[in-house]
């Protein structure tokens, strides 16, 4: 069931989290001006080749990989719900010269203004811990298949649900079989990107915002896989890819991770290998 009344919630968690995440990064506009980009080999070689395609990249945040991708010769739309995170994504795509459109908006009130509105993208693409927000993933499903062309494809690179029942130190937390109820938590959205950075991640980390707390709740899905690939297929697209990898990229988001390839992190020696991201690709054929 749609839960606006928490997805309200977490634009303000949204929207005090990502200045604290921010103010951690150094210089962004100097780093795309450099040739920088945010993307992963993994994203990469799910999307192909994006030369001339529209894309929208769902619940972007500040628009490093929107810009990324847009440099990858995408038309690339962004949609958030966060005010902070769009104003700040449409700053640095002015700052960089690097084209792209940003919308602030709930992804659900989107998918019905864009079908409205009879538009429709070659890709719809979604990383990194946005389906955990999502509060319906069946209607989430229907409204991607909306807004895609026929031959479209939807591309999802995301923390797998197995490696989010763990707590920070690996300790077993949360049930695999949660999502519709959600978990709520006091203090929405924490500080992930120093938590991550103080455990050796990044060289280019910034002190910023120091000890911060959201003073705003959030509300978390943790959809399963069967729930995310039951939702995508009931919308009537195709699954053409579906991958697992026993890593991370980019952030160290529990406790006592092993950088075994470069800004690959696995799960301590301790523990058993374990899934950790998931890749899909879904086609809509008609
Ligand atoms: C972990 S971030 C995703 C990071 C993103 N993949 C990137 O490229 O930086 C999750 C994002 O989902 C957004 N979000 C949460 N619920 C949303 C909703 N209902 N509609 C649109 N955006 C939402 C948040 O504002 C946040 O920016």
């Amino acid at each position: 069931m749609l839960r606006k009344d928490m997805h309200e919630d977490n634009r303000q968690s949204w929207n005090s989290a990502t200045d604290a995440h921010n103010s951690h990064k150094i210089d962004q506009a100097g780093f795309f001006r450099n040739g920088g980009s945010t993307l992963y080999p993994e994203e990469i070689e799910l999307l192909g080749d994006l030369t001339g395609k529209s894309l929208v990249h769902l619940q972007c945040n500040s628009g490093q990989d929107s810009l990324s991708l847009a440099r990858l010769n995408a038309n690339v739309t962004g949609v958030d719900i966060s005010d902070t995170a769009i104003a700040f994504a449409q700053k640095l795509s002015t700052d960089t010269d690097i084209p792209a459109t940003f919308v602030r908006s709930d992804v659900y009130d989107w998918f019905e203004q864009v079908a409205q509105r009879g538009e429709q993208y070659d890709i719809a693409f979604s990383s990194y811990g946005a389906i955990v927000w999502l509060s319906d993933i069946g209607a989430w499903a229907k409204g991607v298949a909306s807004i895609l062309k026929p031959g479209g494809k939807v591309i999802v690179l995301d923390f797998h649900p197995i490696a989010m029942t763990f707590d920070w130190d690996w300790t077993p937390k949360f049930s695999y079989f949660r999502a519709a109820e959600g978990e709520h938590f006091a203090n929405g959205v924490g500080d992930y990107v120093a938590m991550s950075a103080k455990s050796g991640v990044s060289t280019t980390y910034n002190e910023g915002v120091k000890d911060f707390i959201n003073p705003h709740p959030g509300h978390e899905f943790s959809w399963n896989i069967s729930e995310i690939l039951t939702a995508l297929i009931e919308a009537g697209l195709n699954l053409k890819v579906f991958k697992e990898y026993p890593y991370f990229t980019g952030v160290m988001l529990r406790d006592e991770m092993r950088e075994l390839e470069p800004k690959h992190f696995y799960p301590p020696e301790r523990m058993p290998s374990l899934p950790m991201l998931y890749g899909l690709v879904a086609e809509k054929t008609k």
